[in-house]
Order: structure tokens, then C-alpha cells, then sequence
């Protein structure tokens, strides 16, 4: 059992969607610290209000980290609200400069973004997801298409910094959009040993 689980965002689409995945996260057995941001798909048009979905998350026994940080065995964690859906970078708090310190960030180019301006100096791990690592990939190309504004740059995988020496693990995750299949990309659970 892991000592602490986060959850990188895209619950639902929809509301017909929340039950179940409240059901899935609750399937999640409870001891570890649980934490969540919220991904694009939550925020998207604003159709359920962003403190209705910390009381979902929390329902899940989940703490939603928007722009927000949390510390659990002895690893700052903080949530970076989503820069294509949330307020993003507009209303970032400040982020802990230490090397416990883990970004959780649901889409690459919301830490891309941040990374470039130094504001994650000296954050040695972001962990991500969103691009479903493309979700169809094709042996020896990769993604076919991403939804990172990077496209291949950040689809899947990790990727080191070159002026800060962060780490960056963009997920495949374990969900798909619009069609509920993938291709040569399975899904994914992310282990990451701190020690
Ligand atoms: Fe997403």
C-alpha cells in the first residue's frame, strides 16, 4: 500500500459520469493520504462551481489541491489548478522551494508554462497526465495526435529540464476521451519511490 495517492484530474465530463467515478475512488481503500487536482474536464465551462468539486473529491476521502499545498510524509505536495479550464496561472499561490516538494499538475503545458518563467525553480518532480500518452500510438512514431499545445515535445513519459533539472512525468493515465478505446498505450498507474 502506497503511503499517499494522488489523483491527477478528469474525473467526469458530465454529471451522468460522477457517481461512478465517485464509486471507482471510493474502491481506493482508505490509509494513505489521498490527494487531487482537478483537470480540464472538471472546470470545463465552469458547469459544476470548483468548490463543488472539493466536496466531491472530499467525498472520495480526497484533498483537492488548487493551487494549494499539502505535506504528507514529508513530500510537499501541490496542486496546480489547470491553465486551459481553471484560472491556471492567474491565481497561483506560491509554490514551496524545497527538494521535497512534488507538482501535481494535470496538463504538461500548465507546468510547461510555469517552468519557463522559473516559478517551479527548484521543484525536482512534476507529475502529469491529460494527453493519455495520445491514447493511439503507433510502434517506433508515438502519439498520433496530443492535446498538449506541445504536441510530441510533451506527449507521454518522462523529461528533465534542462536549466532547473526537473523532472517531468507525463501519464498515460487510466481513461480515454471520446472514444473508450487505446492502442498500443495501455493504461497506467504511476509508482514513484521518494526515497
Ligand atoms: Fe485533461
Amino acid at each position: 500500500m502506497p503511503d499517499c495517492i494522488a489523483f491527477g484530474g478528469d474525473l467526469a465530463g458530465d454529471a451522468a459520469w460522477i457517481g461512478k467515478s465517485l464509486d471507482f475512488l471510493r474502491t481506493i481503500p482508505s490509509g494513505p493520504r489521498k490527494f487531487a487536482v482537478c483537470g480540464n474536464w472538471e472546470l470545463r465551462r465552469r458547469w459544476l462551481p470548483a468548490e463543488r468539486w472539493r466536496k466531491i473529491f472530499d467525498e472520495a476521502g480526497f484533498q483537492l489541491l488548487m493551487n494549494e499545498t499539502a505535506e504528507a510524509c514529508g513530500i510537499q505536495f501541490h496542486g496546480l489548478d489547470d491553465a486551459k479550464e481553471g484560472d491556471g496561472l492567474s491565481r497561483e499561490a506560491a509554490i514551496p522551494r524545497s527538494e521535497n516538494v512534488c507538482i501535481l499538475s494535470h496538463n504538461p503545458d500548465t507546468a510547461a508554462a510555469m517552468l519557463l518563467t522559473d516559478k517551479l525553480k527548484g521543484a525536482p518532480l512534476i507529475l502529469c497526465g491529460h494527453t493519455h500518452g495520445g491514447q493511439f500510438r503507433i510502434p517506433g512514431f508515438g502519439a498520433v495526435v496530443t492535446s498538449s499545445r506541445y504536441r510530441k515535445r510533451l506527449e507521454y513519459g518522462a523529461y528533465r529540464h534542462s536549466s532547473t533539472g526537473a523532472t517531468m512525468y507525463v501519464s498515460a493515465g487510466i481513461g480515454a476521451t471520446w472514444f473508450n478505446a487505446r492502442i498500443c498505450c495501455p493504461p497506467e498507474v504511476l509508482f514513484v519511490n521518494f526515497c
